[in-house]
């Protein structure tokens, strides 16, 4: 699993790039089966979902090659269309092969993604909407098997915005005889993004961003397809964080700054001085900062789950008391007793956390339990004056290409130990 030690105290100063975004890349990969041709895409965080990603692939028969930054897939070969379990047990987001697998072969399986660790996260709206289209499941809860002759032309209302299911229903839906309506959709950057790069492949998809999208069914698509990921708006705001906690001085290049306007609103009602420009932020701040009042997580453009952790650990060295309610995932709480154990003062009641600002932390032995929750104890560490030790770095590098690089660069004194 490997590990990060952080000697806190030091101010971040400079710039930092900003890596393309794992939540877009890899639906985007997924994507890739559905053109039995060339898909070239740049700007790819080598992360270690992303590797999966590019596992599942290969294992289903494509041809894959990559370099710096740049992925290149070849479908046409594609023969397998069931997804291995090992690798779907590593990646809840395999799930998202699915959609892109029934959509060009008209079967699928792939085992049942479960339950992970931030709680239950069930494909229940990703399963009726299948049905609705005419997709027949057979679901013994460990096992998904998917058959269809013809998707059907549907208007389909979904129960709440989710990510996943919105970009399975898209999927799945390409090929459709007439159009399929998602509505109450996700909104989500990362939609946008895979709409965008499934339009350069010829599918014809519109009402991106908004609560509506409309999938008109196109008989083939382009065999060649070139996109650059869109910049990743989460570790954008890792970074935001980071630099916040530490009293630094930092440029964040490279993004949408609106992406992130949740967050640069908070830090800005929190004291930071904020500057926006096309695309980039910068940051800055010299002072204590102030608490929140309450601040709960929801889909975009609201403020993210993906960003709950790092801005508790942010709020836990704040003057004053903030609240949190996290509103996506039951268990995003395995960060807490890490903080508290550095020196954080922070109460949970049934996924509502009270954070009481404390003036100082102290380095400890620590461990992530997941992605973003390692990212708060990261930033944590990054303030602490003695040596902090994050065990289960493997979480963190899911999500941030190079991280211990880019930190050190501003600054910071961060070392990643391999096991
Ligand atoms: C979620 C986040 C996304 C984040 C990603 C990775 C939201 C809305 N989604 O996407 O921003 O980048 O995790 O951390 O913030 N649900 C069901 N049944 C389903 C599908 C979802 O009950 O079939 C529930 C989930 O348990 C959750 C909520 O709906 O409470 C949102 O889930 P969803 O958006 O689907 O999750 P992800 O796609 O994993």
């Amino acid at each position: 699993m490997g590990k990060y030690i952080i000697k806190g105290g030091n101010k971040l100063n400079g710039e930092v790039f900003i890596s393309g975004a794992k939540n877009a890349v890899l639906p985007i990969l997924a994507s890739t089966v559905l053109n039995s041709g060339i898909c070239i895409l740049k700007n790819v965080p080598m992360l270690l979902d992303t590797f999966v990603a590019i596992d599942i692939l290969k294992d289903l028969g494509c041809e894959v090659n990559y370099g710096e930054n740049t992925v290149v897939v070849n479908s046409k070969n594609m023969y397998k269309t069931n997804v291995k379990e090992d690798l779907v047990k590593k990646m809840r987001s395999s799930i998202i092969f699915l959609g892109a697998i029934i959509s060009r072969f008209k079967e699928a399986s792939i085992s049942y993604p479960g339950g992970c660790n931030l709680g239950k996260r069930p494909i229940d709206f990703h399963l009726s909407a299948f049905k609705e289209l005419g997709i027949k499941i057979e679901d013994n809860q460990k096992l998904i098997k998917a058959s269809v002759d013809t998707i059907k032309e549907r208007i389909i209302d979904l129960p709440f915005a989710s990510v996943g299911a919105t970009q399975n229903i898209i999927l799945a839906s390409i090929f459709v005889k007439g159009k399929v309506v998602i509505k109450n959709c996700a909104k989500e950057p990362e939609i946008i993004d895979m709409v965008k790069f499934l339009r350069k492949m010829g599918a014809n998809i519109y009402g991106e961003g908004t609560y509506t999208i409309t999938v008109k069914g196109v008989e083939k698509l382009n065999n060649i397809v070139e996109y650059t990921i869109m910049p990743d708006r989460i570790e954008a705001g890792t970074f935001l964080c980071m630099s916040a906690i530490t009293n630094g001085n930092v440029k964040i290049n490279g993004i949408t700054p609106n992406y992130v306007k949740s967050l640069t609103d908070i830090l800005e009602q929190m004291g930071c001085n904020i500057v926006i420009d096309k695309d980039n932020i910068k940051i800055k701040n010299d002072k204590k900062l102030k608490c929140i009042e309450f601040l709960e997580t929801k889909p975009y453009p609201y403020f993210p789950t993906d960003l709950q952790p790092q801005l508790m650990a942010l709020l836990a060295t704040a003057d004053g008391e903030s609240i949190i309610k996290e509103n996506i995932f039951e268990a995003r709480n395995k960060h807490i007793p890490e903080l508290n154990k550095m020196g954080c003062n922070i109460i949970e009641d049934n996924s509502t956390f009270i954070i009481k600002g404390v003036n100082k932390l102290t380095g400890k032995n620590v461990f992530a339990k997941d992605l973003r929750g390692g990212a708060s104890l990261i930033t944590a560490g990054l303030f602490a004056k003695e040596k902090t030790v994050v065990e289960g770095a493997d979480y963190i590098n899911r999500g941030y290409e190079h991280l211990d690089k880019k930190l050190n660069i501003l600054g910071a004194d961060i070392k990643h130990i391999k096991d």
